[in-house]
């Protein structure tokens, strides 16, 4: 079977700061993945399509209806392998829950881009692959920092600075995560654009908000790397403060955050977005369990674990 695939993905420090170029780190969730299967296209069908669970559509790449996601990432993927659009199907299938923060729109777009040059015969670089799903990150978020098609491109955890060279990073312990969804949907196009109005109103005591998360990030990569857990617990709860002055946190989201703490996690905070979507709690094998029933009684719609090592 010829497929192409991609993760979702977590960021652990420093969302919407990256937008400013402070540094972020994020960090792949390998068991929850986007996949698209290569198929022939039956007898009566001609050109590409892409198959959804619930609908299957021809793909036109012509200039002027580039307005989907995926006909931009297929135009995107011939362009830059120089083939012709392949008479085949490509079946959509993923895991990843959509406006929630943990990636969907680019794991979906980096699986089909992978699966249709795969359909045409070629491989496509990460780099080159990245400089294109990044393109088609446009559509969902206006102003991506890039940081999502790039951990998710390259899935390993990254230390991000826009514009910058990846840096991976090396962790010094593991790191046992849990994802818990408020079931909240929410826009990060507009949770970013609520930042740039508040910076902009008001740019001095936002931009050391800014600075302050960034230095945040810098410490925990420190921490990742020589496996100081606690010390990394701090720091999320640090960074989940200023994101509420920031005004991207929810009712929904201190809620979640708090009761993980309370029920012994180590560290939580949003994660993403914001204004809804995930937060994410730094638990131990000891306390994942009483922290996860904690977050469902909570009222999380959905909780997700993930090992970062
Ligand atoms: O909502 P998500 O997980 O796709 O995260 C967006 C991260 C931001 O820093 C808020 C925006 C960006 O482009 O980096």
């Amino acid at each position: 079977m010829i497929e192409g695939s991609a993760p979702a993905k977590i960021i652990l420090f420093g969302e919407h700061a990256v937008v400013y170029g402070q540094p972020a780190i994020a960090a792949p969730v390998s068991d929850v993945r986007a996949r698209a299967i290569v198929e022939p296209n039956p007898p009566d069908r001609r050109g590409l399509h892409i198959a959804l669970p619930h609908f299957d559509f021809p793909v036109s790449i012509a200039a002027e209806t580039l307005d989907s996601a995926l006909a931009l990432t297929a135009r995107l993927v011939l362009d830059a392998l120089h083939a012709h659009a392949p008479n085949v199907t490509l079946r959509i299938e993923s895991q990843i829950p959509i406006a929630s923060g943990l990636g969907s729109g680019a794991a979906v777009s980096t699986a089909f881009a992978r699966a249709l040059a795969a359909a045409v015969g070629k491989q496509l670089a990460n780099e080159t692959l990245n400089a294109l799903i990044f393109e088609v990150e446009k559509i969902h978020h206006g102003t991506p920092s890039g940081i999502d098609n790039t951990v998710i491109v390259y899935e390993r955890p990254i230390y991000y600075i826009k514009g910058q060279p990846i840096e991976p990073i090396r962790v010094g312990a593991p790191i046992h995560l849990l994802i818990a969804d408020t079931g909240v949907g929410a826009s990060t196009r507009v949770a970013v654009s609520a930042v740039r109005t508040l910076f902009e109103s008001d740019t001095a005591r936002i931009q050391s908000i800014l600075d302050t998360i960034g230095s945040i990030a810098q410490q925990a990569r420190s921490a990742m790397e020589s496996g100081d857990l606690q010390m990394l617990g701090r720091l999320m709860r640090q960074n989940h403060t200023h994101l509420q002055t920031l005004t991207v946190s929810s009712s929904e989201l201190d809620r979640l955050v708090d009761e993980a703490i309370g029920a012994g996690a180590l560290g939580a905070k949003m994660s993403g977005g914001g204004r809804g979507g995930n937060m994410i709690a730094l638990v131990t094998p000891e306390t994942e369990s009483a922290v996860r029933s904690t977050l469902l009684k909570a009222g999380a719609a959905r909780v997700l674990s993930t090992i970062i090592e």
